[in-house]
């Protein structure tokens, strides 16, 4: 990170709407890189939590960082605490920053009501973007003026966040060239890797990872294999980190039920398609509330 960088990303001050994991996580990046984060949720507990989330990761970080030193430990999580600020006031959190972020529950509605409500109190320059891995960009922007459309953007974050490099900045047909340039810039700033691609179901990397846990998944009940012998063929023979029944308990399999069931209904370009139709052995699991390892179970036991 260097000060060029933050000056050519013009961003400095974010607003983080939604303070759960992944909400929290991009707080926690962006103060890291020296920026000024507020983090806004509906929930004070939701607050609470995060924040408690953030110091817990910031202090594994720290103790790798400063091995013997226990002061620079806590200067180092105190120091990027102190950049960041809690709030239950949307409006009022947004007045002066140059993005917002949201980051709250995966509902078109509350998203375009949200944004309703932000546009009204947010400076005209702010940058603002979701963090959807499902719905729409343009859709979530529907509500809003077409200058707030030009100003409008998918950032979208993989988890868990401070781990993971990529983020992928999502184009609507509206949006601003210099805006998709100071996103990919701030994307940089805060020590990720930007990919660029148009408002399209899953973006780049679900599009292709959906198909591939589905198809996985019809092996099994095909009985071609067992979903240990599927993940050992994928992890040797691939060279993948994870193998598709681990990731798919990993990701939670309700998460990709949502997704599947949502495309193959309505998806733009997705509807009807066969590789997202509904799997027997998915919708069992996830009425059986095996959701992977969030809930103790899904195709494995934890
Ligand atoms: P979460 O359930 O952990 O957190 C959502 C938070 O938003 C909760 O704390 C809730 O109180 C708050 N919230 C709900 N409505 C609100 C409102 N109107 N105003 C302010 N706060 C509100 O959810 P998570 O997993 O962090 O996901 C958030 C978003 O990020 C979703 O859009 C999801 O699709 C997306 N996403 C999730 C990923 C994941 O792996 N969990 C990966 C990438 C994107």
């Amino acid at each position: 990170f260097s000060t060029s960088t933050m000056a050519q990303s013009a961003i400095s001050r974010i607003t983080v709407i939604g303070g759960g994991q992944m909400g929290s996580g991009i707080a926690q990046v962006a103060a890291t890189h020296k920026h000024e984060v507020t983090l806004v949720d509906v929930s004070q507990e939701a607050l609470d939590r995060g924040k408690s989330y953030m110091a817990k990761s910031l202090k594994r970080v720290a103790k790798k960082k400063f091995a013997e030193d226990e002061t620079a430990q806590s200067q180092f999580v105190d120091e990027i605490m102190g950049r960041v600020s809690l709030s239950t006031k949307p409006q009022e959190a947004v007045s002066r920053a140059d993005l917002v972020i949201e980051a709250i529950v995966e509902n078109i509605k509350v998203k375009q009501d949200l944004f309703a409500q932000l546009s009204k109190a947010a400076p005209q320059h702010t940058i603002l973007a979701s963090n959807t891995s499902s719905l729409p960009i343009g859709k979530i922007a529907e509500l809003l003026d077409e200058q707030r459309k030009q100003r409008f953007i998918g950032l979208h974050f993989f988890n868990p966040v401070p781990q993971m490099k990529l983020v992928e900045v999502v184009r609507t047909k509206e949006v601003d060239q210099d805006v998709v340039d100071s996103a990919v810039a701030w994307v940089k700033a805060i020590g990720k890797a930007p990919a660029v691609c148009k408002d399209t179901p899953g973006f780049i990397v679900n599009r292709l990872l959906l198909p591939y846990m589905m198809e996985s998944i019809r092996l099994l009940e095909r009985d071609v294999a067992s979903a240990q012998d599927i993940d050992t063929a994928m992890k040797l023979g691939a060279g993948y980190p994870m193998g598709p029944f681990e990731l798919c308990d990993y990701v939670g399999l309700d998460t990709i039920k949502f997704i599947v069931d949502g495309w193959h209904k309505d998806g733009e370009g997705l509807k009807g398609n066969p590789l997202f139709s509904s799997s027997r052995k998915l919708d069992e699991l996830v009425k059986q509330g095996r959701l992977g390892v969030k809930s103790g179970k899904g195709f494995y036991d934890y």
